[in-house]
């Protein structure tokens, strides 16, 4: 009897164990652990100095210099500024903040760094269109990049209403306001 009590016991310390291994493997196994790709990461090298059919070059982040001399291709027309501003609401409000203040009138800026106030003046004077193009495209120090959820010609957009916030933007955001009520 004593031997059978003790055989009971050792079937339901196997399965048990058993269990418990089957969730370790699992857990440790999880969708995180699986070949997955990153956004940006490619799984191949392309040539150096080649572009895709269709696209343009992106200038790095550390070519920043050459990327400010890039004429803005876009007319800062009510329509570009309208759609730039469409633009700034999906994907910059959160931390630049509904008017483009920085500070933390963004919800995200609350909790990370205070981004500077787009529409000052000297900021607006000391920067060129193709600066803060790339800026957008390529990303700044701490500032995400935007280059796969914005085109090159949107992000273009984005800079025309930016301007439109600046000193001497105030006619052109008239003009926006009075296009789309
Ligand atoms: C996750 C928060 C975050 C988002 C989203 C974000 N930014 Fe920024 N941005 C920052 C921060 C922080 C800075 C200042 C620090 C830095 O340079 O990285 C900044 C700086 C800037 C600058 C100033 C560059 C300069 O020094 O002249 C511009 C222009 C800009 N952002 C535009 C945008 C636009 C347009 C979008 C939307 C496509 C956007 N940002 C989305 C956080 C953000």
């Amino acid at each position: 009897m004593k031997y059978v009590f003790l055989l009971v016991l050792l079937c339901i310390g196997g399965a048990a164990g058993l269990m418990g291994a089957i969730i370790a493997y699992r857990w440790v196994h999880d969708m995180t652990q699986t070949p997955r790709i990153v956004p940006g990461e490619r799984v191949f090298s392309m040539p150096a100095g080649v572009v895709p059919r269709g696209a343009e070059a992106v200038i790095p982040r550390e070519q920043r210099d050459v990327a400010a001399k890039v004429p803005n291709p876009v007319k800062a027309s009510p329509e570009s500024i309208a759609l730039g501003r469409a633009r700034f609401g999906t994907f910059c409000v959160p931390c630049h903040g509904p008017e483009a203040k920085g500070g933390v009138t963004g919800p995200v800026a609350t909790k990370f760094i205070p981004p500077p106030d787009l529409t000052n003046g000297d900021l607006q004077r000391q920067r060129t269109d193709g600066y803060w193009h790339s800026y957008i495209v390529v990303g700044g120090a701490v500032m995400p990049a935007y280059g796969e959820a914005l085109s090159s010609q949107e992000a273009w957009h984005v800079v025309n209403y930016l301007r439109s916030l600046g000193p001497g933007g105030a006619a052109a955001r008239t003009a926006t306001r009075a296009a789309k009520p």
